[in-house]
C-alpha cells in the first residue's frame, strides 16, 4: 500500500455478504509478549500483522526473541514464539520503537521494569504526546526506576527490583492494569488492582492460561505472591477477529439502506462488547450466532441489517466496554433521529488524537453539528453529511470512521492521510468493497 488517500463515493446499493475481519488487536500484542515470556513454544494462528502489533513482534526479535512468522495471508499470520522464560530476554542496546502503539508502549514498560538491563522505549510524534504517567507512577510504587521527561515517552528504564503493590486506578484501563501485571511478575509480594469500571480482562485470562493465577474479588484484580520462582507455560492460540474492527462494516450495514452483513468468529469477550450494546439502544437490529470459546475467548458469529435508528443516551459502565468504538459510534449517531448524548468519555480525549475534538472538527466539515463537552458530546440526526475533503490526523479509527460516513454522504469523499488503517485493520478496504462498498486508494 503506497497510497495515503482514501476515495469513498455515496453507497448506491446495498452492502451484503458474509466476512471474517483480522485478529484481536489487543490479544495479538499479548500473545507475542507472553508467548516471549514464557518457557517452550508457543503458536499463534490468525495472529494481527498490522501496525501497531508489527511493532511488538519487532520489539520482542529486538529483545532476542526467535519468531518464525508464516505470512498465512494479508490479514493473518501464523507465528511460533520461542519463548526464552521469564529472565531470558536479552539487551537490544537501541530504544525500542514503539511506533504509534500506546498498547505496546504501556505493556512493555510493565515488563522492561523488571529486566536486569536498562531499555528505553521511544515511538512516533503521536505517541509522544500520549499520557505516560498513569503507567510510570504506579511502576514506581512498584519499585521501578522510570524517567520520562514531562510524563511522555521515551521512558527510560533502569534496572531494579520490584514489589508488589496495592493500586487503585483513577481510569479503568487495561492498559494500566497490563502494565502492573506484567510488572507484577517480576515482583515480591503480591500485585493488587482496583478498578472503577470492567476494562477488558485479557491479560488476566491469558495469565491464568499460562498458569499464573490472577483472580478477581469486587473491583480488586489480584496476583498473588509466587509460591516459589514463577514459570510461564508455552501455549496454542488461535486469536478472535477483533469486535473493534468488526464494528465498521457492522455499523455500515446498519445505515446503508438494505443491507445485510455477516461477520464469523468476532471477539465476544463482554470487557468488548459496549458497542453492540450501544447499538442496541439505538434500535440497531442484529443477531448472534454460534458462541463458542477460541483461545480462552468467546466468539460469535454477528449478522446486522439495516434498520432505521434512534438517538440514545450513552454513559456509565458501558462507555469502557466500548470505548475504542466511538468514532464509528457517532457516525451511527449523526444517522439516528434524535439527540444521541455521550457523557463519561473523557479518555476519548487521550487516545491516538483526542477523539471528541478531532472528529467534531472533520465532521464540522461535513456540516455535521457535533457540540463537545468535557466528558463527551451531543449530535442531533439524523443528517445527510455533505461531501469533503477530510483527514484522518493519523488515527486509524478516524479514518475508518470517516470512510464508513462517506458512504452515506451527498457526494465524493476524500479522507487524507488514511494508510494508518493499517496500524489496526489490514484489509479495511478490500474487505469493505468485498461487501460492495464504493471506495477505493487513490494516487494523489
Ligand atoms: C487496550 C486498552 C484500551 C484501548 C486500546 C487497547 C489494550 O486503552 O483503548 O485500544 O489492549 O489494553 P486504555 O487501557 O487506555 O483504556
Amino acid at each position: 500500500m503506497t497510497t495515503s488517500k482514501l476515495l469513498i463515493r455515496p453507497q448506491k446499493t446495498a452492502l451484503k455478504g458474509t466476512i471474517s475481519v483480522p485478529g484481536d488487536k489487543s490479544i495479538s500484542h499479548r500473545a507475542i509478549m507472553l508467548g516471549a515470556l514464557a518457557d517452550g513454544t508457543s503458536t499463534v494462528r490468525n495472529w494481527l500483522p498490522a501496525g501497531d502489533t508489527i511493532a511488538t513482534l519487532n520489539a520482542f526479535q529486538a529483545l532476542g526473541v526467535v519468531i518464525e512468522v508464516d505470512r498465512h495471508s494479508a490479514t493473518a499470520w501464523n507465528l511460533v514464539i520461542e519463548g526464552r522464560g521469564l529472565h531470558g530476554l536479552k539487551d537490544p542496546r537501541k530504544a525500542l520503537d514503539c511506533r504509534n502503539a500506546g498498547t505496546l508502549m504501556r505493556l512493555i514498560a510493565g515488563i522492561m521494569a523488571g529486566q536486569s538491563f536498562a531499555s528505553v522505549l521511544d515511538g512516533s510524534e503521536q505517541l509522544r504526546k500520549r499520557p505516560m504517567r498513569r503507567i510510570t507512577e504506579p511502576l514506581k510504587q512498584m519499585g521501578a526506576k522510570i524517567s520520562a521527561k514531562d510524563g511522555k515517552a521515551p521512558l527510560s528504564i533502569q534496572p531494579a527490583d520490584l514489589k508488589g503493590v496495592a493500586y487503585e486506578m483513577q481510569v479503568a484501563s487495561g492498559q494500566i492494569k497490563s502494565a502492573l501485571l506484567l510488572a507484577g511478575l517480576y515482583a515480591a509480594g503480591e500485585t493488587r488492582i482496583y478498578q472503577p469500571g470492567p476494562a477488558r480482562d485479557h491479560t488476566e485470562r491469558m495469565l491464568n492460561a499460562v498458569g499464573v493465577e490472577v483472580r478477581t474479588e469486587g473491583d480488586w484484580i489480584i496476583m498473588p505472591a509466587a509460591a516459589g520462582e514463577r514459570k510461564l507455560k508455552a501455549f496454542d492460540l488461535t486469536v478472535p477477529g477483533d469486535m473493534s474492527s468488526a464494528a465498521f462494516p457492522l455499523v455500515a450495514a446498519a445505515i446503508v439502506p438494505h443491507s445485510e452483513v455477516t461477520i464469523t468468529n468476532v471477539g465476544y469477550n463482554d470487557t468488548r462488547t459496549g458497542i453492540l450494546e450501544m447499538l442496541q439502544q439505538m434500535g440497531a437490529e442484529f443477531t448472534i450466532a454460534n458462541e463458542r470459546v477460541t483461545g480462552g475467548e468467546p466468539a460469535v458469529d454477528l449478522t446486522f441489517r439495516f434498520n432505521e435508528l434512534h438517538s440514545a443516551d450513552i454513559g456509565g459502565e458501558v462507555v469502557v466496554r466500548g470505548i475504542d468504538e466511538f468514532p464509528i459510534l457517532t457516525v451511527a449517531a449523526t444517522q439516528a433521529a434524535g439527540t444521541t448524548t455521550v457523557r463519561d468519555a473523557a479518555e476519548l480525549r487521550v487516545k491516538e488524537v483526542d477523539r471528541i475534538s478531532v472528529l467534531a472538527g472533520e465532521l464540522a466539515k461535513m456540516n455535521i453539528d457535533m457540540v463537545e463537552r468535557p466528558d463527551g458530546y451531543t449530535l442531533h440526526g439524523p443528517k445527510r453529511p455533505f461531501s469533503a475533503e477530510v483527514d484522518s490526523h493519523d488515527d486509524h479509527r478516524l479514518g475508518m470512521a470517516l470512510a464508513v460516513m462517506g458512504l452515506v454522504t451527498y457526494g465524493e469523499t476524500l479522507i487524507d492521510n488514511a494508510r494508518c488503517i493499517h496500524d489496526s485493520f489490514p484489509g479495511f478496504v478490500e474487505i469493505m468493497q468485498s461487501l460492495g462498498a464504493n471506495m477505493e486508494w487513490v494516487e494523489q
